[in-house]
């Protein structure tokens, strides 16, 4: 394993298209794309690495899956009556099916879905209060007390968050917002901030791996729904083109990050800032395809 994650940092390195940085977030703009980084957590307790791993990134829509185990936990299946369980075919902030859909998102790991699910964590109690629960989740899937969110990124998002305060104000429209725009707002954008290394993110996905020595934090039936979630609508319009490369389930981040998971055998994480068309790391998508091929570990 060690040997396969040196030679896909090497391979990325090497390659002269690195894809282009997220612009709309200021704070983001400036990363430099030469990094990558990969870990990956086995089930057997074991923690491989190569490249970047130890470099921190703001992880972004990654951290849908973990808001969406949250708001499970808070009202469980009650959930999708607010979102719903099908692939978007359109961009991670597009507006335009929720017109059409009445208010009701098409899933949870799009914006839209996702402020929906912040909305369901955030209930009656404080942004802060809820945040806090937000970082004891992952701090307990990822066994590290030191993870935490960048306050400067989060502010950066919010100062230019046009597209997600209109999908909010959509969603109140539609009565499918209960607390207020900008609390929201707020805590959906400190939950993006919340930065890892690729070895911690490895460290925080193994709740999605089933086998005896992964965090037990969510039931099995939310595993394997969270993990059909990230296989069908994890990579939003390029979801069906990652699962046709990679064959498992991942989600992505504008922030060049993606967690994915190999039933019963691992949590791997990647990270490459620069991005493809479609707002994936074009690193991480090529880095998992090569790492997919050469272990097997395809789910199909
Ligand atoms: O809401 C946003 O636009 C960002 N905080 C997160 C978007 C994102 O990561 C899309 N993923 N590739």
């Amino acid at each position: 394993m060690q040997d396969l994650l040196r030679e896909i940092a090497e391979a990325a390195a090497a390659e002269a298209d690195k894809g282009n940085v997220a612009t709309y977030i200021p704070e983001l703009a400036g990363i430099d794309t030469g990094q990558f980084g990969i870990a990956v957590a086995t089930a057997d307790g074991k923690l491989f690495s190569a490249g970047d791993a130890d470099v921190p990134f703001s992880i972004q829509s990654v951290s849908k899956v973990f808001a969406l185990a949250l708001a499970l936990g808070r009202v469980g299946e009650q959930i999708w009556r607010r979102v719903g369980r099908e692939p978007s075919g359109l961009s991670f902030d597009s507006v335009l099916l929720l017109e059409r859909e009445k208010g009701i998102p098409r899933n949870p790991f799009i914006n839209a879905g996702a402020l929906v699910a912040t909305d369901t964590y955030l209930a009656s109690s404080s942004p802060r209060a809820a945040l806090g629960e937000l970082l004891t989740f992952i701090r307990a899937a990822a066994d590290d007390e030191a993870i935490h969110i960048n306050e400067t990124v989060a502010l950066s998002e919010i100062a230019t968050a046009h597209r997600n305060f209109s999908l909010a104000h959509y969603l109140a429209s539609f009565d499918n917002l209960h607390a207020s725009v900008d609390k929201v707002i707020g805590t959906y954008s400190h939950q993006c901030a919340v930065e890892m290394t690729c070895r911690q993110l490895a460290m925080a996905g193994r709740f999605l791996v089933d086998a005896p020595k992964m965090p037990a934090l969510v039931s099995d039936e939310r595993r394997r729904r969270i993990n059909a979630l990230m296989m069908t609508c994890g990579h939003y319009d390029g979801s069906g083109d990652f699962a046709f490369r990679v064959g498992m389930p991942g989600k992505s981040g504008v922030g060049g990050g993606i967690l994915v998971i190999s039933p019963s055998r691992a949590s791997i994480a990647v990270w490459s800032p620069g991005l493809n068309p479609y707002g994936n790391s074009k690193l991480g998508t090529e880095a998992m395809q090569t790492f997919s091929h050469r272990t097997g570990w395809s789910v199909f």
